[in-house]
């Protein structure tokens, strides 16, 4: 999990926002992936680990889209059967307005359906935003990873949501759509290969 400053405590009506579009993360969004990167955490990803992860098998990882500039990623990876979170950020200029959460509802039923009956993540112990996002998806601490966290030293809560595969949680799931301000926009179709149609040369991020 990246390790993220804290979020401004500006919040968003989603009305402000233009209409967001959640889709699968290509090549040609990583220059924008980077910059938010670089905003919302203290140790960013470089541009060869977003690279690996795109392209590696049993890996998720998607952009929310305004237009088409990148307002927002999220990535998981799979363990046998769990969902592991690896990252989640929104461009500060854009936080509190339910990108975090369109993102969440989409990564979160594409682990489902990848077969995931859990989903995990770790997170600053500080990160209130993302607890309070996470909190909605159901996941609860079940342990701390002491010092996990570098510049500044902090301890991980280790967040798991279980049976993510049954009706309830589909359930839990709806509910959060249906309490978005506008619908959650998907890009249709969502690729499982995030690299295959994308002809971006690496010089030109
Ligand atoms: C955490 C993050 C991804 C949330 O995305 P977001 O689009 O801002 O969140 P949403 O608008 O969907 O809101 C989700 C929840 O976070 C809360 N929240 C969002 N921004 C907040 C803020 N600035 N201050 C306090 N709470 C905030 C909302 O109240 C909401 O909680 P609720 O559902 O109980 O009302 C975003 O703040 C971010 O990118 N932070 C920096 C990177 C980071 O910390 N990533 C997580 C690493 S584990």
């Amino acid at each position: 999990m990246i390790v993220a400053t804290v979020a401004s405590d500006r919040k968003l009506d989603d009305a402000q926002l233009e209409p967001v579009v959640i889709t699968t993360m290509r090549r040609r969004h990583l220059r924008n992936v980077l910059r938010i990167e670089e905003k919302t955490s203290t140790t960013p990803w470089s541009l060869g680990l977003f690279l690996a992860e795109v392209r590696r098998e049993e890996r998720e990882y998607l952009v929310a889209l305004s237009g088409s500039q990148v307002v927002g990623f999220a990535g998981l990876l799979y363990v046998v059967g769990e969902g592991h979170i690896t990252t989640v950020a929104v461009d500060p200029a854009m936080q509190g307005g339910r990108i975090g959460t369109r993102l969440m509802l989409v990564l979160t039923r594409r682990a489902i359906a990848h077969g995931s009956d859990s989903i995990t993540l770790e997170v600053r112990a500080s990160n209130a935003p993302a607890l309070a996002l996470y909190r909605r998806f159901g996941f609860a601490p079940s342990g701390v990873r002491k010092d996990y966290y570098k510049d500044p030293t902090e301890d991980a809560l280790v967040l798991w949501a279980h049976d993510v595969d049954t009706p309830a949680y589909a359930d839990r799931l709806s509910v959060i759509e249906s309490q978005l301000p506008t619908p959650l926009v998907l890009e249709d179709p969502i690729t499982p290969d995030a690299s295959s149609d994308d002809t971006t040369e690496l010089d030109a991020l």
